[in-house]
């Protein structure tokens, strides 16, 4: 695991940025696995603003996303599709049939998850999965306590992620109580994994996961197996990691 400094939250961004474009300048036809949340629009920022200056070209890159909430379509505001589409596929060229987001609308949970698992190894596995962390260490949706071995699959939200939510909604009423997310099991499939964490508030949960016992408890800690991964934090973010 590599664990890179960054000055700042616009440091941060550019640097996951840079890895980014250079997956997709090395390989084209990369299948880039994306995720929702504050921590990674700075990112599609960057990405967008090369993109238009001609310095990345997506035109041959597909990308998967990590999770969206049940019973929320395209269209919805608060949806991860429409996050998507807002914050980077309007912005860069990519194809849009190549861009992919669990189906909130599929009432079978079972079929939604197996689509997307086949869908996911009908493209060729992710090459890079880009993550955020949950205050509670969650990856994806994949909340603490979830099996380290399980794929793509429907989950109850804890309160802690609605609380976290709930300022993308009206109220926390309002936000779903489901969602659909790679489960564990599909994103350490993923050759490479590029984990972004900014904020003094998520210090404690990365010194757990990053340093931390590998347990179920802090789902991140799970990366600790993974073979390829690079973790860029802000300094508030790595503040209490071990010198
Ligand atoms: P955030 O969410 O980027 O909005 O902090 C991260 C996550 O919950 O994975």
């Amino acid at each position: 695991m590599r664990i890179i400094e960054a000055k700042d939250y616009q440091d941060m961004s550019k640097k996951a940025a840079n890895i980014l474009a250079a997956q997709v300048i090395l390989k084209p036809e990369s299948v880039l696995g994306l995720a929702t949340g504050s921590t990674p629009i700075g990112t599609y920022e960057y990405l967008a603003d090369w993109c238009k200056r001609g310095d990345v070209d997506f035109s041959k890159a597909a990308t998967v996303n990590l999770d969206e909430y049940r019973g929320l379509d395209h269209d919805h505001e608060q949806g991860y599709y429409y996050f998507m589409n807002k914050h980077l596929y309007s912005k860069i060229n990519i194809d849009p049939s190549r861009t992919h987001v669990p189906n909130g609308m599929e009432p079978d949970p079972a079929k939604e998850s197996a689509r997307y698992e086949a869908l996911i190894r009908s493209l060729g596995g992710v090459d890079i999965q880009l993550l955020g962390i949950g205050h509670d260490g969650h990856i994806g949706f994949n909340e603490p306590n979830t099996h380290f071995d399980v794929d793509t699959h429907c989950v109850d939200l804890t309160e802690m992620t609605i609380e976290a939510n709930k300022r993308f909604f009206a109220s926390a009423d309002e936000v779903p109580r489901q969602a659909y997310t790679m489960g564990i099991g599909t994103i350490m499939r993923a050759r490479k994994i590029l984990m972004i964490i900014c904020g003094e508030d998520k210090a404690d949960i990365t010194a757990a996961a990053l340093c931390g016992p590998v347990t179920p408890e802090v789902p991140a800690s799970i990366l600790r197996f993974h073979q390829d991964v690079t973790v860029i934090g802000d300094a508030a973010a790595l503040s209490k990691l071990p010198r």
